[in-house]
């Protein structure tokens, strides 16, 4: 069975024909939908939000993993539960009282995931790890697109690995930023269940080939 799931991200779409690109991820074999929210203050960007979300979330036939990289997340967890999220993350850096945050996600009925920067330590979750649906290990600082994956991200993978077999929790890993057919196959090899691909999708000729070929990889 294919367990390893695939989530093309969005922000490389091209929005001004965001519905036929949507489109193609429906008749894909990627499983999830990623979708990064920033907010210009978190990072150094500002993507898309609300309304665009809400037009996205029309024509989506797949669960959404959003992917807040904004301040203060708490004040909008109802708001992206409404917008049809599956999945909402939080940044750790982002996020003063993480427990009660990733108890008023749950409480939305979304599950609750929780993105870490390059730089956040993994033994940060130590203590939160069991109330965690989904860690996104970010494998570039968040922000952009199209840029090259981190390194050291395969050592966080092993590391976050051993702390959800050693703590009994049933966390998904995922990994977010310049994932290719290069990295991919190790990823998973380390422990990854869930791969985000942004560029690497939509900016190849044959997107659903793409697509296939990089869960065929992960898969295999
Ligand atoms: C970066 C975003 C990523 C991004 C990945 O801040 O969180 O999800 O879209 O894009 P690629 O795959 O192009 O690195
Ligand atoms: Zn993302």
């Amino acid at each position: 069975m294919d367990s390893k799931i695939i989530a093309p991200s969005l922000l490389a779409a091209d929005f001004a024909n965001l519905q036929r690109d949507i489109e193609m991820v429906n008749q894909s074999e990627a499983q999830w939908f990623h979708i990064d929210i920033m907010d210009g203050v978190f990072v150094p960007n500002i993507s898309f939000g609300m309304p665009v979300l809400q037009a996205i979330s029309k024509h989506a036939k797949k669960p959404l993993d959003v992917h807040l990289m904004i301040v203060d997340p708490d004040r909008y967890i109802k708001t992206f539960a409404d917008l049809g999220s599956t999945n909402l993350t939080v940044h750790f850096e982002a996020c003063t009282h993480l427990h009660r945050t990733l108890q008023a996600i749950k409480a939305e009925g979304m599950k609750a995931g929780v993105a870490l920067n390059p730089h956040t330590n993994i033994n940060l979750l130590e203590d939160i790890i069991n109330d965690i649906d989904l860690v996104c290990l970010m494998s570039v600082n968040p922000g952009f697109g199209g840029q090259s994956f981190i390194e050291n991200t395969y050592h966080k993978v092993s590391q976050l690995k051993d702390l959800i077999d050693r703590k009994g929790a049933k966390t998904l890993i995922e990994i977010d930023g310049g994932v290719t057919n290069q990295n991919a196959k190790e990823l998973i090899d380390v422990g990854a269940d869930v791969l985000v691909a942004g560029s690497y999708v939509f900016k190849s000729d044959n997107q659903l080939n793409t697509i296939k070929d990089l869960k065929k990889l992960a898969n295999s």
